[in-house]
């Protein structure tokens, strides 16, 4: 065994890429397991900050292999510019990536289907990030689409491109924009060269971490997005195109459900969300704007101003059972330092009936009013705390609270954006699951 899931538990952006970094010290490898380059990732080393998108948050660290597996989507262009920022800063690229021959690609018809959907729907747009990521999954469930190891078959590529782009192009009867619509002659050139730099990465991923856990790697596996962007559990139709829960780590790293020991859900002590979709305890008033303020809540990918609100429980409870997570982390706890008193949703109210459970239907969820417990703010800094005792009393409380609403223990809890701005519990599961090594970061290989 000894395989872990780290989740995001609400809408994304949770900061699953600060608490997958801070558990990379822990752990062999670290495998993403679905999205693209709609993920945005953002770590504070010192006074570095790095965005990535593809590549998995382990990557900053020394002798931890990092994989991109089958279940994820590359836009080979843009990761290619990630692998050289990252090598550009003096980061370990070539040895420690990896990246699987069965994920698909990214064609520029997929962004212009992505773009072209949005811009032909009036309300009720999706808001995707216009990656092209929908479509390209699209592809991978039609049977037509391109993998990694397509890239380097310059005898089919051309026919692949024809075939794709034929099926591609049409997106509703709305034209794809010029840009997006290159020839495929272009396209197979360009391809093939991308093919060949990432040559070096490309690798049978399912077949590696299998024979790695088999040699007693742990493995830590990195959601993208959250649970309420999966596309079955999440809020339907306004979610991601892949299967962004725990679950998505077997088929989307080809490991087998008895591979995992554990799931770490990553909660944010508030709620955001990018896009559009029901949110029910969105606070679009001042209220939102401070917390946005205080979050930085804007999009690592798109820059767009996320929706701020209040933590829901019933999102945290329902990806708490959906994703059997037993331990929470709870991320940008500070920002609710400034705070006089915090709402957190217990319940929903919907024609007069109170609701316990996440409904199915996004026109019924969007109609729930949100049922609050206003615990009181702690009014002091713990930006920065190590230890849950440097906590004042009513930060602690909400922390128990939140505990006790949403059933699961929360391990973690991330006091600032920076590695050392966290408390890790030493009497939770993340110690018993992944202990600190002894000789941390050199791992066997
Ligand atoms: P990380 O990994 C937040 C949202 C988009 C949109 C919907 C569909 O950083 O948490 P898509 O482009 O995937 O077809 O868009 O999903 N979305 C995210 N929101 N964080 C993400 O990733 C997201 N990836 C997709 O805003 O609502
Ligand atoms: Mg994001």
């Amino acid at each position: 065994m000894s395989g872990y899931v780290v989740v995001g538990s609400q809408w994304g952006d949770e900061g699953k890429g600060k608490i997958v970094d801070l558990l990379t010290e822990r752990v062999d490898i670290v495998a993403r397991y679905g999205g693209g380059p709609n993920a945005g990732h953002t770590i504070c080393v010192g006074d570095r900050r790095f965005a990535l998108h593809h590549i998995p948050s382990g990557i900053l660290r020394e002798n931890v292999l990092c994989v991109i597996g089958n279940g994820a989507v590359v836009e080979p262009g843009s990761l290619i510019k990630e692998i050289d920022d990252l090598r550009e800063a003096g980061v370990r690229v070539e040895e420690n990536l990896r990246i699987s021959d069965r994920a698909h690609v990214i064609l520029p018809y997929h962004r212009g289907r992505d773009i072209a959907r949005e811009e032909a729907v009036g309300d009720g747009k999706i808001g995707t990030t216009r990656l092209g990521v929908g479509p390209a999954y699209e592809s991978k469930a039609g049977r037509y689409g391109l993998r990694v190891a397509d890239l380097r078959d310059a005898a089919g590529l051309r026919a692949k491109i024809d075939a794709l782009a034929l099926q591609t192009r049409d997106a509703g009867g709305v034209r794809l924009a010029p840009e997006w619509d290159p020839s495929p002659e272009a396209i197979a050139g360009r391809y093939l060269e991308w093919g060949a730099r990432l040559t070096p990465f490309i690798a049978d991923t399912s077949r590696l971490l299998n024979e790695r856990l088999d040699h007693g790697a742990v493995v830590l596996c990195e959601g993208a997005q959250g649970t309420m962007l999966d596309l079955d559990h999440g809020t339907y139709p306004y979610v991601t195109s892949s299967s962004s829960t725990a679950g998505g780590a077997c088929t989307g790293l080809g490991l087998s459900p008895i591979r995992f020991d554990g799931v770490i859900g990553v909660l944010k002590a508030y709620s955001t969300r990018v896009g559009g979709g029901p949110f029910p305890t969105e606070q679009d008033n001042e209220t939102g704007r401070r917390i946005r303020e205080r979050g930085r809540e804007f999009g690592s990918t798109t820059g767009r101003p996320r929706r701020c609100g209040w933590f829901d429980a019933l999102v945290a409870r329902y990806s708490v059972m959906i994703n059997q997570i037993e331990c929470a982390a709870l991320t940008l706890f500070d920002v609710l330092d400034d705070f006089d008193e915090i709402p957190v949703c217990v319940a929903y109210e919907h024609q007069g009936r109170r609701v316990e459970f996440l409904p199915a239907d996004p026109v019924v969820l969007d109609a729930c009013r949100p049922v609050y417990e206003v615990l009181p703010g702690w009014k002091s800094v713990t930006a920065g705390a190590r230890r849950l005792e440097e906590l004042p009393g009513r930060a602690r409380d909400y922390v128990r609270r939140l505990e006790t609403l949403i059933g699961c223990e929360i391990g973690i809890i991330s006091t600032s954006p920076q590695r050392d701005g966290t408390i890790v519990r030493p009497e939770g599961r993340i110690e018993r699951w992944l202990p600190v090594r002894q000789s941390a970061g050199a791992p066997s290989r």
